[in-house]
């Protein structure tokens, strides 16, 4: 079976293709701005710490891609960057190798969230890993779960990816897709 990640990457490597844009909302260690540069045309990649940067523009540097905009600014301001997005991508939480009180807000989460939906060209899709051991991370969790099940279900499908049986809070995959044809009725 596939772990959440894994289906994260398969859910956007479906649609991205070498014209699009995409979005990495949180770098951190930059697996998923490689993973997405690969793919699309441009990655605009956002993270509020610095090291986030450098580490990804290593990453970058290795595997010799330079289709990739990383960018010093939290995800919430994302709209001054792109204005039509194919994909995007967030990994909630902290950065495993930094400072770990530094972790993604549930405010700031849902603005980003709310921007990236409507900047979603149709058949666009959103996929977002939900870390929630760490204090705060549970009410993180319900704010994104809450905003993504009051989405319109005529113009987005939203479907949850979670193992059942796992102990320690598992991460889990949220995702969401920008229907083709507004659905009436
Ligand atoms: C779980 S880590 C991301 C891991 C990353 N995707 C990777 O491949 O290594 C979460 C990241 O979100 C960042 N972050 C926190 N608040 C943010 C915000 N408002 N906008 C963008 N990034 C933010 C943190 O600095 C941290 O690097």
């Amino acid at each position: 079976m596939k772990r959440p990640l894994e289906m994260a990457h398969d859910f956007l490597a479906e649609v991205v293709t070498q014209d699009d844009i995409v979005v990495d909302a949180t770098m951190g260690n930059g697996h998923d701005t490689l993973f997405l540069a690969k793919l699309a045309k441009q990655v605009y990649a956002f993270d509020i710490q610095e090291q986030a940067l450098e580490k990804t523009q290593e990453r970058l540097n290795q595997a010799g891609l330079t289709n990739a905009q990383l960018i010093l600014q939290g995800h919430e301001t994302l709209d001054q960057f792109v204005t039509e997005v194919k994909a995007g991508i967030f990994n909630l939480g902290y950065l495993p190798s930094a400072d770990k009180s530094v972790i993604t807000q549930p405010q700031t989460t849902i603005e980003a969230l709310e921007k990236l939906c409507r900047l979603l060209v149709k058949g666009g899709r959103i996929a977002i890993m939900i870390y929630y051991g760490h204090e705060g991370g549970d009410i993180e969790r319900d704010a994104v779960l809450n905003f993504v099940s009051q989405l319109n279900q005529q113009e987005y499908t939203a479907a949850i990816y979670r193992t059942l049986n796992q102990v320690n809070n598992p991460p889990f995959l949220v995702m969401i897709e920008k229907l083709e044809r507004y659905r009436h009725g």
